[in-house]
């Protein structure tokens, strides 16, 4: 039933944009346009939000000009991506002056940040909703089409729309997202999060556990668990009493089928358990990848930025998740830059980054946000241009790492799941493997494949971002 498309305006993982389409339907008369910035949890949160609307009779459009409805689902976590945002909510108000009758929405992160300044100050928007509003979407619209402002920005310390089936946005049809808890109690002192999307709450394992059996029904055959800080995911059954942590839930998603796979995102160095490591070891189908954010490498600024760890015990976390499981990838989130840091600070970070041998890395530079913990305490006094230099060391540290852990991957084999064609040439498959690799190979005139099979790869090339191999075509 629906036809989706994506548009990526930004490739990086916190400034993804997509729009979608559901054309088929054309019993619905109204029609909304979405792009949605930053990160995993905003995308799966669009598809909730598109859940939503789409029970109130709203279709979608790829083609913003089409729309009666245009909503922007929203990020704060750097001074950037509130910048891209505001320069496309300017570009949308100039269309509305042509088309009045077309509401203009903010959602997300930016929305809860600002609260009403969006749309009483700058007159940019129309309809202003936080992270933990969007049930109250269809009736703001009906307040926003009667001239009245609509502005819902309450945060909730139950919420998690647990009970709404989202609609998969921009799917390949063979991986999607599962929301299974909002919001975060950390207070790193650099991060906006916890003022934006409220405190940390799980959603309950049953609805979690249905949603992934459902989209293995449909065909999917990946999950990635999504949590701010998926290790402290916790739900206690209110009739029984009967508590599940996170190892816990992945074994119940892990035993849904061994040809589902499941993936997680994010797990705070601090809280990932022995447990939840031997679980994936047990489990073949629970991917061998951590995403275990160092933010810096230095025990001081550790300190500053409030990660309740040091260099030492980040250390040791590594060498555990290697210890028992070898083949595990590890990836992470780097700030370079931020309050009091100096040179040899910035040193501990690049041999912390030789140390873990990280797979691959998301890489900042430090931004300011009002009302953290940073911002109150802290002074911003790393200069620019020493950032960005910083910054480009890490970056060209990180392509090395990526190229020498490609590089040892030559000769190995890996089951990878194919997801399609790959960029380069439709001659080709583009999957995974467990470790989160990209690996492309040819396709063969002997097996037929398609998208959402497993195929067995061996790898005889690779760039720093891909693993180039062959089909092992088994007689
Ligand atoms: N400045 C730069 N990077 C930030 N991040 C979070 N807040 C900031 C900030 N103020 C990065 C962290 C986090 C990732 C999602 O974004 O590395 O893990
Ligand atoms: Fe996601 Fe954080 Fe950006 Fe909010 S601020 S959209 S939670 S990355």
């Amino acid at each position: 039933m629906f036809d989706i498309a994506q548009k990526t305006i930004d490739e990086t993982r916190q400034g993804e944009a997509y729009s979608v389409e559901l054309d088929s339907d054309h019993s619905l008369n109204k029609r909304f346009y979405i792009e949605s910035y930053g990160c995993q949890m905003n995308f799966s949160d669009s598809e909730i939000i598109a859940s939503i609307l789409h029970a109130e009779g709203f279709g979608a459009t790829r083609d913003h000009e089409q729309a009666d409805l245009i909503l922007l689902n929203t990020c704060s976590i750097r001074e950037k991506a509130e910048q891209t945002v505001r320069k496309r909510l300017t570009e949308f108000r100039k269309l509305k002056k042509e088309k009045p009758g077309m509401l203009i929405g903010v959602l997300g992160c930016m929305a809860e940040r600002l609260k009403t300044k969006l749309l009483e100050e700058e007159k940019l928007v129309d309809i202003v909703v936080g992270p933990d509003a969007y049930r109250s979407l269809p009736h703001l619209i009906d307040e926003a089409e009667t001239g009245t402002k609509a502005v819902n920005v309450l945060l909730s310390r139950e919420e998690t729309y647990a009970d709404i089936s989202p609609v998969r946005l921009n799917s390949n049809g063979i991986t999607a997202f599962v929301s299974i808890m909002r919001g975060c109690n950390n207070m790193c002192s650099f991060c906006v999060v916890p003022f934006t999307r409220g405190r940390e709450r799980s959603r309950d394992d049953a609805s979690i556990v249905q949603e992934c059996r459902d989209l293995f029904q449909q065909g999917y055959k990946e999950v990635t668990l999504l949590g701010q800080n998926v290790d402290s995911y916790y739900w206690v059954d209110p009739q029984t009493n009967h508590a599940v942590d996170f190892a816990m839930l992945l074994e119940k998603i892990a035993r849904i089928d061994p040809s589902l796979r499941v993936r997680f995102s994010t797990s705070h160095p601090k809280d990932i358990t022995d447990k939840v490591l031997y679980t994936m070891k047990a489990y073949d189908n629970i991917c061998k990848y951590i995403h275990l954010p160092l933010q810096s490498g230095s025990t001081r600024v550790l300190q500053l930025m409030n990660r309740t760890y040091t260099r030492e015990w980040y250390k040791a976390k590594v060498n555990r998740i290697k210890e028992i499981m070898q083949d595990c990838a590890i990836s992470s989130d780097i700030i370079a830059g931020f309050c009091t840091e100096e040179e040899k600070d910035h040193e501990d970070t690049l041999e912390m980054m030789r140390y873990a041998g990280y797979d691959y890395s998301y890489m900042f530079s430090y931004s300011e946000r009002p009302g953290t913990l940073a911002a109150k305490r802290y002074q911003d006094d790393v200069p620019a241009e020493t950032k960005k230099r910083r910054l480009e060391e890490i970056v060209s540290l990180q392509n090395k790492l990526s190229l020498e852990s490609n590089q040892r991957d030559l000769g190995k084999t890996f089951e990878v799941l194919i997801e399609g064609n790959s960029k380069k040439s439709e001659a080709q498959w583009m999957g995974r493997n467990s470790q989160n690799k990209v690996v492309v190979f040819d396709k063969s005139d002997r097996l037929t494949l398609k998208p959402g099979d497993y195929a067995m790869v061996k790898i005889n090339d690779c760039t720093q971002g891909t693993l180039l191999g062959q089909l092992i075509v088994s007689n």
